[in-house]
């Protein structure tokens, strides 16, 4: 049987079983009570409340403006509508990256305000000691590399990162710089397949992948772009499972249409 259907809570701990047991880890982004609600009673494993609620909840260019009192928000909704799966949530740009008191200072708020299980920060090497010093007061880090969009404006483009052989044995070099400071896993985004596998292999934390192909030990997706809900961004990562504009959009027009004819409420429908 496999484990992830046996546990009442899903651990850091469950986490590393499951990658020993070549048992694959699903992961999605919430950051609302409601559709929290759906997906942990679905069985997903991990929900990261990311930074990508700048884009998708608030309608931003990039994820650099979302503030961590609006990431705690969030997390305080999606921890309120789980029960099973593991809470994670993105330090959000310009809350870690002065030092790492800040970094401590910004992960126990989280921690404290949301009841969330864990952090998730962008970077290798440059966060090392960050990772290190949220370790030592009990909180489960995860990395992050290869596409890292809060250093957006760095690299300038959103295409697939780690092509060149420098960038790759960077990334590795991080890879294993994160796991020796103690993160519990790692995000790999938008890198090659080839690569993302090798680093899998080499470290013995579980490696997520978005954009990194199936070699890894686990997958995660944005929740509204997996159901379909934004019909503009199709990488080629992205596997729509739903086309939830569409459905919403017609919902809706009907809805209208009803109102406007007067035949929403029905007497049946009426007190
Ligand atoms: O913020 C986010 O949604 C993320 C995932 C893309 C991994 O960091």
């Amino acid at each position: 049987m496999s484990i992830h259907k046996t546990v009442k809570r899903v651990t850091t701990h469950v986490l590393h079983e499951m990658k020993e047991r070549g048992e694959k880890i699903a992961m999605l982004t919430a950051y609302d009570f409601s559709l929290a609600r759906i997906i942990d009673a679905a069985g997903i494993d991990v929900i990261l409340v990311g930074d990508s609620a700048s884009n998708v909840m608030a309608g931003h260019e990039t994820t650099l403006p979302i503030t961590l009192d609006q990431m705690i928000y969030h997390a305080s909704s999606v921890v309120r509508g789980t029960e099973r799966a593991l809470v994670i949530v993105d330090l959000p740009f310009g809350s870690y990256q002065g030092n790492s008191k800040e970094a401590l200072a910004s992960t126990i708020r989280i921690m404290k305000e949301s009841g969330a299980h864990g952090v998730k920060m962008e970077g290798g090497e440059e966060v090392i000691e960050s990772v290190r010093r949220i370790l030592t007061a009990g909180v489960p880090v995860m990395g992050h590399l290869g596409l890292t969009p809060q250093s957006i404006y760095k690299f300038g483009t959103y295409t697939v990162r780690a092509t060149e052989e420098q960038e790759a044995e960077k990334l590795i070099t991080d890879a294993l710089a994160l796991q020796e400071a103690g993160c519990f896993a790692l995000v790999l985004e938008k890198i090659p397949s080839a690569l993302a596998g090798r680093v899998a292999q080499e470290v013995k934390i579980p490696v997520i992948g978005i954009g990194a192909g199936p070699q890894v030990d686990g997958q995660v997706l944005v929740l509204h772009d997996m159901l379909g809900i934004n019909k503009e961004f199709s990488p080629r990562f992205l596997r729509r499972y739903e086309n939830l504009y569409d459905s919403i959009f017609s919902a809706v027009t009907s809805y209208t249409s009803d109102v406007k004819r007067s035949d929403f409420p029905s007497a049946s429908e009426s007190y």
